[in-house]
């Protein structure tokens, strides 16, 4: 199977900012992992997987609860930090749907927001059945869509500021997409092998404070990032001010921000009778 337009643009994406990233939206994402890794059923002893460790958020936790812990992710950048936050864990370098591990090696799987950023969905849960044993389980955490009024608040100061939208960015092969709902995340596990599949919306109010939330985009992360950074510095500054002038409404007296946002949380299981 070989890497999508889509995983190329991924791998060029997070290169080199993984600090960006912990700086910023790693926060964001890090609400879901109590609960993922609840639903994984992750206890003292489990060998677990965390796919697309980022920064070692989930990991770090998973060791907390004294659960062996293997650590992959696709960006050399994200390994050092997640090194560093989960010292406890073993963090290496493998890239979905081509995990170079062993058939049947672990108990659990997670994948925080990870599974929103593969070219082929499908091949890549494929893979991580692989490596469960029978009667292992998985969770996944996904942006919904339409996205939730946090995300949607990037889009409005775009618009805003008069940003039109770049058409050449990558997108998944149609017959390789899903819906992001929980009926089309379930229907994508189910067709990638697992059962028992049980999906949940998760919605929190995230609170940051607005130059971390600025500093993601600003250094290139996510979506938001990507357009940000064709842009010249008169239209960043433009953007800079519908930011400041939108955010002013989700701010508290402390002058933080509290953005609403919600996340798609999925579990299942790898049939108990192995083949
Ligand atoms: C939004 S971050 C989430 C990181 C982490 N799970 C967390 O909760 O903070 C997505 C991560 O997935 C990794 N990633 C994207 N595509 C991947 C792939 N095909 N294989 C492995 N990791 C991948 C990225 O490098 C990045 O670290």
């Amino acid at each position: 199977m070989a890497a999508t337009a889509f995983d190329d643009h991924e791998r060029s994406h997070w290169a080199g900012r993984a600090a960006a990233y912990h700086g910023s939206f790693a926060a964001l994402c890090a609400h879901p992992v109590p609960a993922l890794l609840d639903a994984a059923g992750v206890a003292p002893g489990i060998r677990l997987l965390d796919v697309g460790t980022g920064t070692g958020t989930v990991a770090a936790l998973a060791c907390t609860r004294a659960a062996q812990v293997v650590a992959v992710d696709a960006e050399p950048s994200m390994l050092e930090l997640a090194r560093r936050h989960a010292p406890a864990a073993d963090v290496r370098h493998a890239t979905l749907p081509h995990l170079p591990l062993a058939n049947d090696s672990f108990d659990a799987a997670v994948a925080n927001f990870v599974i929103n950023h593969v070219g082929d969905p499908a091949a890549a849960l494929t893979d991580i059945h692989r490596v469960l044993r029978p009667g292992g389980r998985i969770s996944v955490s996904i942006w919904r869509y339409p996205s939730p009024p946090a995300q949607q608040l990037w889009s409005q100061i775009f618009d805003a500021a008069n940003v039109e939208r770049p058409t050449d960015l990558p997108r998944l092969d149609p017959d390789k997409d899903f819906p992001r709902t929980c009926e089309g995340l379930s229907h994508l596990l189910g067709r990638s092998g697992f059962t028992h599949i049980r999906c949940d919306t998760l919605t929190w109010t995230h609170h940051t404070d607005p130059e971390s939330w600025w500093s993601g985009p600003a250094n290139g992360i996510g979506t938001p990032g990507v357009l940000l950074q064709r842009q010249d510095p008169n239209t960043i500054d433009r953007v800079r001010k519908h930011y400041d002038d939108l955010t002013a409404a989700y701010r508290d007296p402390d002058g933080q921000l509290a953005l609403i946002t919600s996340a798609l949380l999925a579990s299942a299981a790898v049939s108990a009778q192995p083949g």
